[in-house]
């Protein structure tokens, strides 16, 4: 089944498509988690929901354990889970048939991957699975196994998300571990992993102790390939990627966009506070990345540490709009300045990029800052704003006026099931690039109107002589 992407749309109409996920016809298709508890399900299933929908694919999780805790009180201690216990085994069908039920529900209306996400060890659930999805909706299915024997692992997640799993409420800690281990060999006496064998017929990855090993079975079409690339790439080491805009340049000083200017003074001593930064954290093996231009290559410059260069990592190409102020593409080009407004996500600049572009260009940057460990990347502020986005789970409504302030670095640490965000400033004076979100776009605004959304620190071609930015960094 194919059908109109929700998001293909693009504002800007003289540009040639870009040929990324927005303009692909994508196949609804269910992904069902299997394996026993504390195998990382709950945590691949959010992570792939997170990724999917910040490249384009609207995506969903339906976690059957939430239905259960919303359907019953009944959850006292692993008995709840003996395979012998019929009155909870009916409670456990059920949760799991009205999760099966709202996840079709919500494909029919336009979803396009939906997870689920429920420990589905016995071959008759994951028949009834296949034969409700693809026999009955025509939706593609597709397993995503995780098997770990090593019990190491399996303590360590259980005490890292399971002991404050709502479950666990009124129990310490130490009797929570020992009450799920109880509760994982009850389901193991029932496990049937996805076999090469009797599963030939179905579609499957399997992962083995972390990422040590896959099987992969008949992958079909765009979603799964994706998902199996993606699987294959992710890593749970513990990292941190430190991100930051370049130190301020001149063209920022004059409020002036695009461009590839040096360091303004200010920006220099950004560079040199950013040296000091990292030899003061000390980051093990940490890499550097910047992008082409001379900004980030020079911030970086006194950073003792292996340095890349990426193309992906420039800045928004603003077309036709490179050089000018915000005021002087209203008075240049108020059309299309009120378009991007109304929609900045999908505007693509005449000659230049969307948002939406950005996302696309930044898809193999994300993938390798997925397979590395400590990173610092140096970028621009709609590069910065995008990276952030997929981090933090923004949509695509917010991440064009999320706040990545210049001379900050923002730290990001990945934990259970996201991403710790702080915020460093280095005391370094600098302009305010920030164009606030502008209270509601009316496409006739007036030239008067339009210009009143344009903060007068971000300068009207000439150096801003305020001595800081109105709002501290
Ligand atoms: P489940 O949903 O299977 O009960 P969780 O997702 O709640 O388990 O477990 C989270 C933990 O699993 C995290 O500590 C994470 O580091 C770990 N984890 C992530 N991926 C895997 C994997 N492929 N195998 C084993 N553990 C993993
Ligand atoms: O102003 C600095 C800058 O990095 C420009 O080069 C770029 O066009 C702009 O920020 C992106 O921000 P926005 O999308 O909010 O205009
Ligand atoms: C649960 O209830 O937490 C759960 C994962 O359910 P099931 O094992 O039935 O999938």
């Amino acid at each position: 089944m194919s059908r109109i992407r929700k998001n293909s749309r693009q504002v800007c109409h003289s540009q040639p498509l870009c040929p990324d996920i927005a303009n692909v016809a994508i196949a609804p298709c269910v992904i069902v988690m299997v394996g026993l508890p504390a195998r990382g399900k709950t945590y691949m299933a959010k992570k792939l929901t997170r990724y999917l929908n910040w490249i384009g694919i609207d995506t969903r999780v339906f976690n059957v354990g939430e239905y259960r805790r919303k359907a019953t009180e009944l959850y006292k201690t692993h008995d709840f889970f003996r395979p012998d216990n019929e009155e909870a085994m009916n409670i456990r069908q059920k949760c799991a048939l009205d999760a099966l039920e709202d996840l079709c529900q919500w494909l029919q209306g336009g979803g396009e991957v939906a997870v689920f996400d429920a420990t589905n060890t016995s071959r008759a659930r994951r028949q009834m699975i296949f034969d409700y999805c693809t026999g009955k909706h025509s939706y593609k299915t597709f397993f995503v196994e995780s098997l770990c024997t090593d019990p190491l692992i399996v303590e360590a997640n259980i005490r890292e998300v399971k002991v404050t799993s709502p479950d666990y409420m009124d129990m310490n800690k130490d009797d929570a571990v020992s009450d799920f281990k109880k509760r994982i060999h009850h389901y193991e006496m029932l496990y049937e992993a996805l076999d090469e064998e009797h599963d030939k017929e179905m579609s499957f990855i399997k992962i083995y102790n972390q990422g040590e090993k896959y099987l992969v079975n008949r992958v079909q079409g765009h979603v799964q390939s994706r998902v199996v690339y993606y699987l294959m790439n992710i890593h749970v080491l513990p990292r941190t990627i430190f991100l930051t805009r370049h130190g301020e340049s001149a063209m920022n000083e004059t409020g002036r966009i695009g461009g590839d200017s040096e360091l303004s003074n200010k920006g220099k001593q950004f560079a040199n506070g950013l040296a000091q930064f990292v030899e003061q954290e000390n980051i093990p093996n940490l890499r550097v990345w910047t992008s082409l231009m001379r900004r980030t290559v020079e911030t970086a410059g006194g950073i003792s540490a292996p340095k890349e260069h990426w193309k992906a990592l420039n800045e928004i190409d603003a077309g036709v709009c490179e050089g000018l102020t915000y005021k002087e593409i209203q008075d240049t080009y108020p059309e299309e300045f009120a378009n991007r407004d109304a929609d900045k996500y999908h505007y693509r600049y005449p000659g230049g990029e969307s948002y939406q572009d950005l996302v696309a260009r930044l898809e193999p940057v994300i993938m390798e800052l997925e397979r590395q460990e400590n990173v610092m990347v140096i970028t621009h502020q709609a590069v910065a704003r995008c990276l952030l986005a997929y981090f933090l789970d923004k949509n695509q409504d917010e991440l064009p006026y999320l706040k990545v302030p210049l001379h900050t670095v923002i730290k990001l640490t990945p934990v259970a099931y996201g991403c710790l965000e702080e915020h460093i400033s280095l005391n370094v004076d600098a302009v305010d690039t920030y164009r606030p979100r502008p209270p509601s776009v009316d496409l006739m605004r007036t030239s008067h109107e339009a210009l009143a959304t344009v903060p007068p620190y971000l300068g009207d071609g000439e150096v801003f002589n305020g001595s800081s930015s109105p709002e501290k960094n």
